[in-house]
């Protein structure tokens, strides 16, 4: 006989586990008993205390580890709500445009609801693990020979056309759903940081933390709102040079975008809560990649190291004092992983004696 499951630990286990961001921040969000959940029991990320690179900046530092979303990136908490709403309204299938991660989360929030799901690339530039996520999920591919801004205005005219329930941040419940990751910050701190820094691309997700931090403290969880500190990357800075760019270039390829769609909430994030934008060499992002895996173990994609190479440029330009920050570390590095060089491959040891003598070097 199969065992009763209401009364199994089993039962009680799912009873008691995280729901998702739907779920857990149900009275902040645009869902009603209608609504279909689809989730993948999105969010409630570590807020991770930094070992050693706060202190050298002189600052309280937490690092907001948004790589343990389950497609790897923040951008679950955002697709959960967007792909619950396409389910409700009954939709034909979801598309977007995206460097990537958008595409990886379209495609398992998709997968998950068997949803039909159309995923545009541009054709160079997206991670070879982001690839493989979007294939593994089922997703219908299709490439432009354009960047992501280009590709996500033709996306915008293809889902008016085909009917299609665009999925990227401009779709309205995305925000909604990545607003979240304040909520929680606030959740696990108690209050807000001083300092809120993070990758910025398109300009979704820091339109959404502010929205988010307001949301809060219009509820009463938290008097002072932070900083916010978008980053970006030398070659693909629109936001902080003030104008588009029409050929943007980063090692950084999540955030190589040259015309944010959310230009506006983004310009207005920094504005109201008296923080700024700031751009990074590539060089400088991805030492701050090596920093954040070797000195905090924590390996993110180029885009999320992003954040802490804008900290450690605003630290280098004015000392901090003791201030509490929170950086977004917005993506796995296992999607992007650092390539191996030759002379970083392990040497091959033939015997015990042999292993013994290479360790004893390594550890010299
Ligand atoms: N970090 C990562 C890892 C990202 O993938 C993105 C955006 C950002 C930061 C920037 O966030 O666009 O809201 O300002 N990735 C999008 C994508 C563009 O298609 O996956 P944003």
């Amino acid at each position: 006989m199969m065992p009763d499951d209401s009364s199994s630990g089993h039962a009680l286990t799912a009873a008691m586990a995280w729901p998702g961001v739907i779920e857990a921040y149900r009275d902040f969000l645009p869902v009603t008993a209608a609504t279909p959940v689809v989730t993948l029991q999105e969010g409630r990320t570590p807020l991770i205390p930094s070992k050693r690179l706060g202190a050298r900046l002189g600052l309280r530092l937490f690092f907001k580890f948004e790589a343990a979303n389950p497609t790897g990136s923040f951008k679950d908490r955002g697709m959960t709500v967007a792909v619950s709403k396409a389910l409700e309204a009954g939709s034909r299938a979801v598309v977007c445009a995206s460097t990537g991660n958008t595409a990886a989360s379209a495609a398992a929030y998709a997968a998950r609801a068997s949803l039909p799901c159309v995923i545009v690339l541009p054709a160079d530039g997206v991670a070879a693990g982001k690839l493989g996520q979007v294939v593994a999920h089922g997703a219908r591919v299709v490439a432009v020979e354009a960047g992501f801004d280009a590709a996500l205005a033709a996306t915008r005219e293809l889902a008016a056309r085909a009917g299609l329930t665009l999925v990227n941040s401009v779709n309205p419940y995305r925000l909604e759903g990545q607003k979240t990751v304040a909520f929680e910050i606030v959740d696990a701190l108690g209050r807000a940081p001083d300092l809120l820094v993070l990758p910025v691309g398109n300009g979704g997700n820091i339109t959404a933390c502010w929205r988010g931090f307001q949301e809060y403290r219009q509820a009463g969880r938290l008097t002072a709102l932070p900083q916010m500190v978008g980053v970006q990357a030398e070659g693909a800075a629109p936001l902080v040079d003030g104008h588009p760019v029409t050929s943007p270039r980063t090692v950084a390829t999540a955030i190589r975008i040259g015309r944010p769609a959310s230009w506006e909430g983004a310009v207005e994030a920094a504005r109201a809560s008296g923080g700024r934008f700031v751009k990074v060499a590539d060089d400088a992002i991805l030492a701050a990649r090596r920093e954040l895996a070797a000195g905090e173990g924590l390996l993110v994609e180029p885009a999320s190291a992003a954040a802490l190479a804008g900290l450690q440029l605003l630290a280098a330009a004015r000392p901090f004092s003791g201030e509490v920050a929170v950086c977004i570390l917005t993506g796995h590095g296992l999607k992007d992983p650092p390539p191996l060089a030759p002379s970083l491959l392990p040497t091959v040891a033939r015997t015990v004696e042999a292993l013994s003598t290479v360790v004893e070097r390594l550890l010299a």
